[in-house]
């Protein structure tokens, strides 16, 4: 089984990608945590390049092909090894991120990113958890993290974009969630930790009921 974590900037997939691989993990179910970009070492090389704030000019089609480049290396080097051993695999961020940041935020058409994705394979997760939250919540966390962390703080260059362009990020998230309503699970994202997690937590279990 192949899981995505998805979300705008702030929203809180890290530390319930943490929460779910743990939770996995007591129950004796095998699993992997990977993200995008960086799951593989090529995709630690682009990272920088990807969210360098610095970095030099480059046009909207020339990040999508980044991605797809990250995303292919990490699916064949990562992914789908990890599937074939059955192991449950757990992404922060994967195809839905492009159509949201690439398509509709930095304005790329659909069907061109629908037909390189296409093109190379890229296939899609079982399952996805949107965790969904305002960017006027998300974002001032998403930066305050940058700036307590010189890492995180070196990859702002979506942080860096305004409140329209999340907003646009959000909304193409909810909208692909009513495209795949199988796959896409919307979770609210405010709250406690404690209190996201119990909301992902009986999807979990749902989806991973068959495994053992
Ligand atoms: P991430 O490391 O998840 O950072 P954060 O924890 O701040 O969300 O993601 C890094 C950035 O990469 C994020 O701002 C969105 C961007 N991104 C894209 O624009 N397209 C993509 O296909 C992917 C995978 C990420």
């Amino acid at each position: 089984m192949f899981i995505t974590f998805e979300g705008i900037e702030g929203a809180g997939k890290s530390l319930q990608i943490a929460r779910t691989e743990e939770y996995l993990k007591k129950k004796g179910i095998p699993c992997l945590t990977t993200r995008e970009p960086g799951g593989t070492e090529f995709g630690l090389a682009l990272r920088p390049i990807l969210l360098g704030t610095d970095g030099c000019r480059r046009e909207p089609i020339c990040e999508l092909l980044l991605y797809l480049a990250d995303r292919y290396q990490h699916l064949k080097e990562v992914i789908e090894p990890a599937l074939k051993r059955n192991i449950v695999v757990l992404s922060d961020r994967y195809q839905d991120a492009t159509r949201a940041y690439q398509g509709a935020a930095r304005g790329i058409a659909e069907s061109t990113v629908e037909k390189l994705t296409r093109l190379i394979g890229i296939t899609e997760p079982d399952r996805t958890l949107l965790l969904d939250l305002a960017p006027e919540e998300g974002l001032p966390r998403a930066r305050q993290r940058n700036e307590a962390c010189p890492v995180a703080g070196a990859e702002g260059r979506f942080e860096a974009e305004d409140l329209s362009f999340h907003k646009r990020v959000r909304e193409a998230y909810l909208k692909l969630a009513a495209r795949f309503p199988e796959r896409i699970h919307v979770v609210a994202a405010s709250g406690t930790p404690d209190e996201i997690f119990s909301r992902i937590a009986p999807l979990i279990d749902t989806w991973t009921s068959a495994i053992r």
